[in-house]
């Protein structure tokens, strides 16, 4: 052997001997014919155990591989002389009892001039930490995945250009869609028409919430079938790097939440209302107990006078006219002591169509009727309700007056009677064609005091005195429409499903 040769060969046996992964080099009949260092201290052998014998037979015996995949077709040493080209094997071995181990045993041909297999390189890398790492990955992988569909609230992303690649099962709900059914579905068509740029150009400003994410705020999108659901949102952008990969946007849906809003607020309000109306009940019968008795003494020297004068003297009549406006006067005083509901209330059980029947006759003018068409829609059965007869007249006498003179003494007067749909209230509604309550007036009607009718025509306080006095018997008294067209106001009491029919009986 020549000096060029022998140190060739040194050198290939000591690159083979340094390799960090133990290494074998088989014939193609299986037999080890070379296991490099690496290879002999992990399996715990002599070089003389392991050359010359199979490779099944050493990594039974000295590589604890219980079971090597000879015997199946994906031996990747057969698999190699059959193709002549590299294959790879990954196994577990341990676990039991030991600590699993991963190894991928890969498998390189050494061919020769003719190109037929001389030898093949088994070399076997531990891959134990990289399987670990995957496996914790899909692990991971799996367990975000169902975070974000089992989150209550609804989760989509979209790619940059905008279509939408994730939908959570709350967002398939919320948006009445599902992603794998239909072509691709884009953020525009999720919003009202110009939503889905304002999002993403807050998105991309530095506005709310800083760049890239935006705090949560209320919008409104849009689902299948064009409905318009409020939902408070927040949105941000992900990036991969430097680069912008994909938006993402969480929602929650508001129509429950904005309900009960409302109706905080609407509480809220009534208890202001009642507030402000016992306050002013309290001062209006102040006002009224002193005003009537100097009214009464007006009254009875005006009318003794007038008594004394004959009758052609002109002073007569100028002490009527005294007398006219005291009445007047008295008249008003009336009106606050009922709105202050210094009269004691009773209870009785009546029939709400005769009630209101009755009180159409209380209106002493009956002469403002003469134009007016007054169609009865009463309900057939009857709606026994229960409460201050007299006090409950005199709310219907209030609501049609108004309505009579909304009309200015023609058109027509609905008066209708009905049980509400969930069979708990008797309604009356009285409709009138009149001019309407211009919209912001609607607000202060129920107001003590506020009046658009011109003075001595109009007290105001028909409407927060009736008002009151629905509410004290239990029921609702609402402005229920207004327009150019008419007003429609509503009185709601509760309905007595247990008492028998009342003996008809006339208002005193
Ligand atoms: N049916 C109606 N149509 C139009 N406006 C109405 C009607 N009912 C009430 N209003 C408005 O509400 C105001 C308050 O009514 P109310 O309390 O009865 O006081 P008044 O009748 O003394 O003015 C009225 O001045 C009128 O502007
Ligand atoms: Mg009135």
């Amino acid at each position: 052997m020549n000096d060029e040769l022998r140190q060739e060969l040194d050198w290939r046996l000591h690159v083979f001997d340094s390799l960090s992964y133990p290494t074998l080099i088989l014939r193609p009949d299986r037999v080890v014919v070379a296991a490099n260092d690496k290879f002999l201290q992990r399996a715990g052998a002599t070089r003389e155990e392991v050359v010359g014998r199979s490779c099944r037979v050493v990594f039974m015996k000295y590589w604890h591989d219980p079971e090597p995949p000879c015997a199946q077709r994906e031996c990747p040493l057969g698999k190699t002389l059959e193709s002549r080209m590299g294959h790879s094997v990954l196994r577990s071995l341990g676990g039991a009892d030991g600590p699993e181990r991963w190894e991928d045993r890969v498998f390189s041909p050494i061919l020769d001039e003719e190109g037929k297999i001389r030898y093949v390189i088994e070399s076997i890398r531990d891959v134990t930490r990289v399987e670990r790492l995957e496996r914790m990955f899909t692990g991971m992988q799996r367990l975000m995945n169902r975070v974000i569909q089992s989150s209550a609230s609804a989760i989509v992303a979209a790619n940059r250009e905008g279509d939408l690649q994730l939908m959570n099962s709350a967002a398939e709900k919320l948006f009445g869609r599902k992603l794998h059914l239909g072509p691709a579905l884009n953020i525009r068509n999720i919003y009202p028409p110009g939503v889905a740029r304002k999002i993403m150009s807050a998105l991309r400003g530095d506005g709310q919430g800083g760049r890239d994410k935006l705090q949560p705020f209320r919008t409104e999108i849009l689902n299948a079938s064009g409905e318009r659901i409020p939902v408070e949102m927040t949105a941000a952008i992900i990036y991969e790097g430097a680069e912008e990969v994909a938006t993402m946007g969480i929602y929650n849906d508001l129509r429950e939440q904005l309900v009960v809003e409302r109706r905080l607020r609407e509480a809220q309000q009534q208890v202001m209302q009642s507030e402000k109306l016992a306050s002013l009940g309290k001062l209006a019968a102040g006002v009224a107990h002193e005003i009537n008795n100097p009214l009464t003494g007006i009254m009875l020297y005006a009318s003794m006078l007038q008594e004394e004068l004959p009758s052609d003297d002109p002073r007569h009549e100028t002490l009527g006219y005294i007398l006219e406006d005291a009445t007047r006067c008295q008249e008003i005083v009336k009106g606050l002591l009922a709105y202050s509901r210094q009269t004691a209330a009773t209870r009785e059980d009546f029939l709400l169509n005769e009630l209101v029947s009755d009180s159409l006759k209380l209106i002493r003018d009956q002469k403002r009727f003469l134009h007016v068409k007054v169609v009865w829609k009463l309900s057939q059965e009857p709606l026994v309700v229960r409460g201050d007869r007299k006090q409950l007249s005199q709310v219907i006498v209030n609501l049609v007056i108004n309505a009579l003179d909304a009309m200015e003494h023609q058109g027509t007067l609905t008066l209708r009677t009905y049980r509400d749909s969930a069979g708990k209230l008797a309604m009356l509604e009285i409709s009138d064609t009149g001019g309407g309550i211009s919209p912001e007036h609607r607000a202060h009607i129920f107001d003590p005091f506020f009046t658009t009718k011109e003075p001595g025509r109009g007290t105001g306080l028909g409407l927060s005195t009736s008002h009151g006095i629905v509410s004290e018997n239990g029921g609702e008294l609402t402005l229920l429409v207004s327009s150019a067209a008419g007003t429609t106001f509503r009185m709601a009491l509760p309905v007595r499903s247990d008492s028998a029919v009342p003996e008809p009986k006339s208002i005193g």
